[in-house]
């Protein structure tokens, strides 16, 4: 057997480049131990510690003594877990305690946890006085190669998820391979589903690194963990600087989405939190691979790929057919077809090949209802 080229675990550093919003990403092991990464990008020694109660016992109290230890006067706020808690409730109780504690332009918030935290706690960033520094502390792989990326934040409406947000910037965003020790196994592989995508979409000698090192990163050897969060952020950083807020006509930010509009159907379609988000796009690569290959787009050998992939990393590469919930017509419905209005294009991110990704935005419903129902 082959053995993988070893790989440096040294802590990486890359750039986001947005203009006067450019900031760095650091990625590695340990380094929620070391203050000083912090505190050259606190305008004054003061933060707000935004976190949940799971995150708290786990890392919160240390990340505070390790900061109060550099100097740095640190306010917890600790909410609850969960995705319901992302919303204008929980958010107000955010700026309740920023207002409590006179927390003022040049307190920096620290979002430490997931895609949840980093989401709200940039919402209230962007909002709270017009805008204060925050620093996002990544602690899920989703959050690591995704939410933390790319300035995107935003609260849940009851009527539509992320319905209000704001594009902003974090100064910093720390991802502490270590922190992903402690992640319950489904949230780990349904990460690793992002990690995938950015393979799939654009780089095919990242997606056979991941064929190579996926037993690797399913022990979550740090070495591995280190390159394909580094690589993932870099395949994100590159896309959203070119197109910061997803106004670009061909491709950009809107191939992050592969997989994601059969993905979200099928998560509202079973009902949120039944199949994790990575799972349902897992699943949701898989389909976009074998409607691009039947449209004639990617080859029979690059689809066995894709899903094998998705297969090793334990991940869902076919609709859970029992499921009476998941009717082509019930599908379609969530990808914002109905039944009686099948006439109409709908827009899928699709492959021409393992690592090359394009906008379609001209499929008739028909079809995909078609393509759906062959696959039950
Ligand atoms: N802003 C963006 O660009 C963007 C992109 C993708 C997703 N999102 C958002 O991200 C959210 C999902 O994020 P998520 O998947 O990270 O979920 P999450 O934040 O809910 O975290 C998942 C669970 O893992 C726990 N957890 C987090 N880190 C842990 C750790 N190290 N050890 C043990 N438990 C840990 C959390 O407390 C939570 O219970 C959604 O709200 C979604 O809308 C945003
Ligand atoms: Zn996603």
């Amino acid at each position: 057997m082959i053995k993988p080229a070893p790989i440096s675990i040294e802590t990486q550093r890359l750039t986001v480049s947005l203009a006067e919003r450019t900031y760095p990403i650091l990625i590695g092991q340990g380094l929620l131990a070391n203050a000083a990464l912090l505190t050259p990008y606190l305008p004054q020694p003061r933060v707000m510690l935004v976190t949940n109660e799971t995150l708290w016992p786990l890392f919160g109290q240390t990340l505070a003594t390790t900061l109060t230890n550099a100097s740095v006067n640190v306010t917890p706020i600790i909410l609850p877990d969960g995705e319901v808690y992302k919303d204008g409730t929980t958010l107000n109780k955010i700026y309740d305690a920023l207002l409590e504690q006179s927390s003022d332009r040049k307190t920096t918030l620290l979002a430490l946890g997931g895609g949840v935290i980093g989401d709200i706690t940039g919402f209230a960033a962007a909002t709270y006085q017009r805008g204060v520094p925050f620093i996002q502390i990544p602690t899920t792989l989703l959050a690591q190669v995704d939410s933390s990326v790319g300035g995107k934040t935003a609260i849940n409406h009851q009527r539509g998820k992320n319905m209000i947000g704001a594009f902003y910037q974090p100064q910093l965003v720390l991802a502490d391979t270590d922190a992903l020790k402690t992640l319950p196994d489904r949230e780990y592989r349904s990460g690793l589903a992002e990690v995938i995508k950015y393979g799939l979409i654009l780089d095919r000698p990242f997606f056979s690194w991941l064929e190579t090192n996926m037993d690797r990163l399913l022990q979550r050897d740090a070495a591995a963990l280190t390159h394909a969060v580094h690589r993932s952020c870099e395949l994100k950083a590159a896309v959203v600087a070119a197109d910061e807020r997803e106004t670009a006509k061909e491709g950009g930010r809107a191939l992050l989405n592969l997989g994601h509009t059969f993905g979200h159907a099928i998560e509202t379609a079973l009902g949120y939190g039944t199949w994790l988000h990575g799972e349902a796009v897992a699943c949701g690569m898989v389909l976009a691979a074998q409607f691009s290959q039947q449209l004639g787009d990617l080859s029979t050998a690059d689809v066995e790929q894709a899903r094998q992939l998705i297969h090793d990393a334990g991940l869902p590469t076919a609709l859970p057919i029992e499921h009476a919930k998941i009717s082509a017509d019930i599908l379609l419905q969530h990808m914002g077809r109905d039944k009686k209005n099948e006439a109409g294009t709908i827009k899928l991110i699709l492959l021409k090949s393992i690592g090359e990704a394009y906008v379609n935005a001209s499929i008739e419903a028909e079809q995909i209802h078609a393509f759906l129902a062959s696959r039950q």
